[in-house]
């Protein structure tokens, strides 16, 4: 779907009639859009061509101020801001927490710490047991006792700028009291509304014709992220402290130590955090907490626990984007019984043949559900990923009343089928082996190392189907990749359909060959939002080299291991250069590979038949003579080993190897499992074998534990 009201007509040139009956079209669309991105989440235009109506909209009304009703949506809240907030960087990530759902998970999660810290079974380990509150996080930054910035999380490392709208919170002091308040004083937290105060926001939607939001969540998002101020102070936004980010000094030795000077100095915290040890009391605080959860007055999804002692979390660390010492205990997802109407298969970037399943709406805790995931085609038939059978081996079929499953913000999946209701003559459904995006041959491949058959039926068109061409593409542009203003997925679709973008590197091509292709007279375009892509595509031509990584595509190369990739290589040449050497898995470059903390033979594969791949380093030649990766800064550590490459070997007695591998890491070390030439230093402990005899065969450097520790105590 793309824009309709747009007219091509200048707005200077319209009479008063045309304006009006333009602006009550804009206005209907508008709404439109605006019902799809808040209530169903599933907005089917561009942010830019949303902005495009928006301003033409605006545009209308400065002309013709007649047109100006209080209906209008200029008036209104809760729309999408058309223009951007500034960004923050955050000075400590702001990170995730790492899920569990069973008794079991939480088991795990205590047994792994115990097992890091090497505590000894019956040694105590305390927790905080606290809510997880379902609303947006918020770093507040105070220095001097003086709020200066509040942001939001982002994508963990920078985030948008609300300070003004979270001056309007009442849950959040301007000033901050106390006489141990740290100078750089770094708080973070759940911004949400309460149930009562979200019925309220909608009911006053309702009344003046607008959208509704279609939960507490989404409205405390749509109400913090208001370009205007003054809209936010009218929503009664709450605020609870459960954590902090860069701090100039830790006023107390415990997590519930510190949340309580959070409270002395003006912040809300949340009365249900309390101490529990041992896994019998965090389960039975779940327990608690869920049979309470209807009665506390705001949403929440879970509990988090986290390791009260600092000098354990600190210990800890973090692995990938989680704490190791924190934990969120999700409440059992919500279910809804309905109707499926039809399964769509759309073929993702690598040619997968993913099946969604069409419902006929269905509120799924409080969230309007029409589309969920089938998996694939063994999941459908009713065979499980290890081939054995699932819901007893019944299949899904178009028609059949299903059982759905939301949790969280996972994709709602169709978790059952309710067979006393299956249609006598519905038939089980015929997955397509061809391609519908192109109708070349769709296979399951069979593992080469496993001998087992794909799950996933994949197009075996590769380059030639338009699918795949399209959602590289996408990915290509994505947030976490080139992340492009102005160039979304509708765009892509655009220019794709036009035969201006059908390779990353076109995309920068765009530019020069304008004259040609006229971007500005098309519909939806105008001179300014042409020359706004095409600065926001000038200013993508230098790009941080994990983010250049991701935006490749290359099959099991996330975000996390992109981040690995770049970290260890440092320059895009490298990683390329060793990923081509390593096509030989008895070379150097495949051990270097594969000994990078984090990378196993599957992301080592992947990039070895990426690299070589004749189409992808063609590809790469073209996009790498447009875009400049640029070569990763090693963190600034002043310690000896910053920048070393470390293997540990033999017993170790102060530290688990996990903890010293976290530690070498933290203090900007990279840490390999075997020794090579690449080795500068091997930490032996006793019982060293093989690597030992290795290391002192190359000459690398051996020190004991102790020598370790003097080493990496300095300049840290
Ligand atoms: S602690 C480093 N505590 O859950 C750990 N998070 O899934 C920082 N959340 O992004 C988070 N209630 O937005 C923590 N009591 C709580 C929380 C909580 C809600 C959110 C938070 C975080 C997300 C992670």
């Amino acid at each position: 779907m793309s824009p309709k009201s747009l007219r091509a007509t200048a707005v200077d040139a319209l009479t008063l009639e045309e304006a009006r009956e333009e602006h009550q079209a804009l206005q209907a669309e508008i709404a439109e859009h605006d019902r799809r991105y808040y209530q169903e989440d599933a907005p089917v235009i561009s942010d830019a061509q949303y902005d495009a109506l928006r301003r033409r909209y605006e545009a209308l009304e400065r002309r013709f101020p007649d047109l100006a009703s209080p209906e209008s949506l200029t008036r209104k809240v809760g729309a999408k801001a058309s223009e951007k907030f500034a960004k923050v960087r955050h000075r400590v990530p702001m990170l995730s927490l790492d899920n569990a759902f069973a008794p079991e998970d939480v088991a795990a999660f205590v047994e792994r710490i115990r097992r890091f810290l090497n505590l000894p079974a019956d040694a105590p380990l305390v927790f905080t047991a606290e809510p997880k509150i379902d609303g947006l996080s918020l770093s507040l930054r105070y220095e001097k006792g003086r709020l200066v910035t509040a942001a939001t999380r982002g994508d963990g490392t920078e985030g948008e700028d609300v300070t003004a709208n979270a001056r309007t919170v009442g849950d959040i002091p301007p000033i901050l009291r106390g006489p141990d308040v740290p100078e750089v004083c770094e708080v973070r937290g759940e911004v949400y509304l309460s149930h009562q105060d979200f019925a309220a926001i909608n009911e006053r939607q309702a009344a003046a014709g607008k959208p509704l939001f279609a939960n507490p969540r989404n409205a405390a998002a749509g109400s913090l992220r208001q370009l205007d101020a003054s809209i936010t102070a009218s929503r009664p936004l709450r605020f609870f402290a459960y954590a902090w980010g860069e701090m100039s000094a830790l006023p107390a030795k415990t997590q519930c130590g510190v949340v309580e000077c959070f409270a002395r100095w003006g912040l809300r915290v949340n009365p249900l955090m309390q101490r529990v040890s041992g896994l019998d009391e965090m389960l039975a605080y779940h327990r608690k907490l869920e049979t309470e959860r209807a009665t506390l007055g705001y949403d929440i999804d879970g509990v988090v626990y986290k390791v009260d002692d600092l000098s354990l979390q600190q210990r800890l660390g973090f692995v990938s984007r989680f704490p190791r010492w924190a934990l969120a205990h999700k409440f059992p997802a919500q279910k809804a019984v309905t109707v499926l109407e039809d399964i769509e298969i759309t073929v993702g970037r690598t040619g997968s043949l993913n099946p969604t399943a069409k419902l006929k709406p269905v509120t799924v805790g409080g969230v309007v559900v029409s589309n969920a995931t089938l998996h694939n085609e063994d999941y459908i038939k009713g065979i499980g990923g290890d081939g054995l059978p699932i819901r007893g081996g019944v299949d899904i079929r178009i028609g059949d009343t299903v059982v759905v499953q939301r949790a969280g913000d996972v994709i709602p999946k169709v978790l059952d089928v309710v067979l006393e209701k299956r249609p006598p003559d519905s038939k089980p459904y015929q997955f397509p082996t061809v391609c519908p995006a192109c109708g070349s041959h769709a296979v399951r491949e069979l593992n080469p190392r496993t001998g087992k058959e794909d799950s996933v039926r994949r197009c075996t068109g590769g380059l030639i189907c338009p699918a795949q061409a399209r959602e590289r593409l996408k990915h290509f542009v994505s947030r976490n990749a080139f992340d492009i203003e102005g160039l979304g997925a509708q765009r892509i679709d655009e220019f794709y359909d036009a035969g201006f973008v059908r390779a990353p590197q076109d995309i920068f091509a765009l530019e020069r060959r304008n004259g040609e292709l006229r971007l500005e007279e098309r519909e939806g375009w105008a001179e300014t939002s042409v020359r706004n892509l095409f600065a926001a595509i000038r200013a993508r031509r230098s790009i941080e080299l994990h983010r250049f990584i991701y935006a490749l595509g290359i099959p099991h190369v996330g975000e996390t291991t992109a981040k690995l990739l770049a970290r260890h290589f440092g320059t895009f040449e490298n990683l390329r250069a060793t990923a081509l050497a390593a096509a030989d898995r008895t070379s150097e470059a495949y051990a270097e590979l594969t000994n990078i903390a984090g990378i196993g033979e599957v992301v080592a594969d992947a990039l070895v038949e990426f690299f070589r791949e004749p189409h992808n380093e063609e590809m790469l030649d073209a996009l790498l003579a447009e875009v400049t990766p640029r070569a990763v800064e090693q963190a600034v550590s002043h310690s000896p080993v910053a920048g070393k490459t470390v293997v540990f070997t033999g017993s170790l007695e102060k530290m688990t190897r996990d903890e010293a591998k976290a530690m070498a890491e933290r203090l900007g070390a990279k840490v390999a499992a075997s020794v090579s030439k690449k080795t500068d230093l091997v930490v032996a402990g006793p019982g060293a074998g093989s690597k030992l005899d290795k290391a002192r065969e190359l000459g690398v450097k051996v020190i004991d534990e102790d020598a370790w520790f003097a080493l990496a105590g300095q300049g840290a």
